[in-house]
């Protein structure tokens, strides 16, 4: 059956409803159900039929909805089949299993980065209806594109998700906003507070959702930050699940862009995640995008929008139409150099569509959280700024040590990464193991950037060529504030370290 025709069958809750027990042909036929397995894919329904000895079948799951089961078939004494595996080029496909070991069907198989090994109790057919995947309607058609007046320059702020991941609660996000005054972040530029996955819980009855235990009081929480001139933002998915295996807001777009404006949100982070399964080509991923930009826009409130589908269907091309004002370039940052490195200079999205109101976004910072050494952070903050990047800090900002808070802080760092021409830089040459970058600024001088990507130190002269002029008349050192009326002869850069002047002619 076609992907299509398979989809509209379940629509209709047609095919794959229960065969009649005359048709029931195999040890596997009816409905199988299973409680408690893991968010990702959370299996909650195995339905298989059979006629005439074709095999047809699904396992529902709370990650991907309903998963087609491919070329099952017998063999072994278990049925074999495989699924569609979104986003894995290596393996398009996975192999899968059931055995019927003591009256249970005990399922095995891999999907995403899920392991399933669980096992499945007989139901009924008022059992399937209960646990049937909800599809959600089709996506709106693209309407006119979202205009944005909001982040001239790139966001600023902080996020949950590198240092606390899931284990994010009401209490720590209010000292995060304490500590992003006192530490003096917040009057460096740093505003947003984010929370990231993991406060979701249930939908009520009206579908409404509901933060979990930890979030005790939403409006209390952000009227907390408003107060310490902070803004405030929070997370979530067009999946039905986001990716740690929270609820989604599949199905509940609009709603839940009420909801975040009724609490008093600013800044939504939408993560791809089991949407992917749902929306799997440029169209549907931009309107999938274009739908949650609408509602927000449609609830009146002020959002930044943050798209993040990592870099799929060359975002940037159109992240601004659907009301992004940053679409994230790359899959997840780790605090160690080669991944910081290979996101930062490699894979970060096409300078031509950054500017003003929407901005690549090559992932948060790992300064602070200790997996760096001191010229690796330097690195990574002076690419950041260099590209333009949104500056969303991701350590625990209670723990930032004075190098830390000084890497975060230096004024001439952030006014490159905040410069409002918005001009993401662009790597001009490379030598052996060094790089030079240039981003040109709004006042006509030029941030000239060395990096030096190897293992011992090395050594670069910058030219007035690389800053688009024929004589230089003035540098300023970004990072110690030097100001000299030449460059000099060379630079020394220390392994995976950083050199970043501003140059005028
Ligand atoms: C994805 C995103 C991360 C983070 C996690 C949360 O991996 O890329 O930035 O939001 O989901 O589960």
């Amino acid at each position: 059956m076609s992907r299509a025709l398979f989809t509209a069958a379940v629509l209709l809750g047609t095919s794959l409803s229960l065969a009649a027990p005359a048709l029931a042909n195999t040890a596997y036929d009816g409905v199988w159900l299973f409680d408690d397995t893991p968010p990702t894919p959370g299996v909650t329904m195995m339905q298989v039929t059979s006629k005439g000895g074709k095999i047809e079948g699904t396992v529902t799951t709370q990650w991907y909805g309903p998963v087609e089961m491919l070329n099952p078939h017998v063999t072994d004494g278990a049925l074999k089949f495989d699924t569609r595996n979104i986003n894995d080029r290596e393996h398009p496909t996975r192999p899968w299993s059931v055995a019927i070991e003591g009256g249970k069907a005990h399922l095995k198989g891999r999907i995403w980065e899920s392991e399933v090994d669980a096992s499945g109790y007989r139901g009924k057919a008022k059992d399937a209806q209960a646990h049937a995947f909800k599809f959600s309607a089709p996506l709106p058609a693209l309407g006119a594109p979202i205009p944005s007046k909001l982040a001239a320059t790139p966001p600023m702020g902080w996020s949950s998700w590198n240092k606390f991941a899931e284990h994010i609660d009401d209490k720590t996000v209010r000292a995060m906003a304490d500590a992003m005054v006192s530490t003096g972040l917040r009057d460096a530029g740093f505003l947003y507070v984010n929370i990231d996955d993991g406060w979701q819980g249930k939908r009520d009855a009206n579908g409404v959702l509901q933060p979990n235990e930890k979030f005790p009081d939403m409006k209390a929480l952000t009227d907390y930050v408003h107060s310490r001139g902070l803004k405030i933002g929070i997370y979530s998915s067009q999946g039905p699940r986001t990716c740690a295996g929270y609820e989604g807001s599949y199905g509940h777009v609009r709603q839940d862009a009420q909801t975040y404006a009724d609490w008093g949100f600013d800044y939504l982070k939408y993560d791809l995640c089991s949407g992917e399964w749902f929306y799997d080509d440029a169209d549907t991923v931009k309107r999938s995008y274009y739908e949650m930009g609408a509602a927000l826009q449609a609830t009146g409130r002020d959002f930044i929008f943050s798209l993040c589908e990592y870099g799929r269907f060359d975002v940037g091309s159109w992240g601004r139409d659907v009301g992004g004002q940053l679409w994230r370039t790359t899959g997840d940052i780790t605090d160690d150099y080669p991944t910081m490195a290979k996101i930062g200079f490699d894979k970060n999205g096409k300078p031509e569509w950054a500017g003003p109101h929407g901005f690549n976004d090559p992932d948060m910072l790992e300064i602070g959280n200790g997996g760096m050494s001191a010229d690796e952070y330097r690195t990574h903050m002076t690419l950041w700024a260099m590209s333009a990047a949104p500056l969303m800090m991701g350590h625990d900002l209670r723990e930032t040590s004075p190098e830390t808070l000084a890497m975060l802080t230096n004024p001439r760092v952030i006014a490159v990464d905040q410069d409002a021409k918005g001009v993401q830089a662009k790597a001009l040459r490379k030598q052996g193991t060094m790089e030079v970058w240039a981003k040109p600024l709004a006042d006509g001088r030029v941030a000239l950037a060395l990096f030096n990507r190897g293992d011992a130190a090395g050594s670069l002269a910058l030219t007035p060529g690389d800053a688009g002029l024929t004589a230089v008349t003035q540098v300023e050192d970004v990072w110690s504030g030097a100001k000299s009326a030449k460059l000099p002869a060379s630079y020394t850069v220390p392994a995976r370290g950083a050199v970043m002047v501003v140059v005028g002619g």
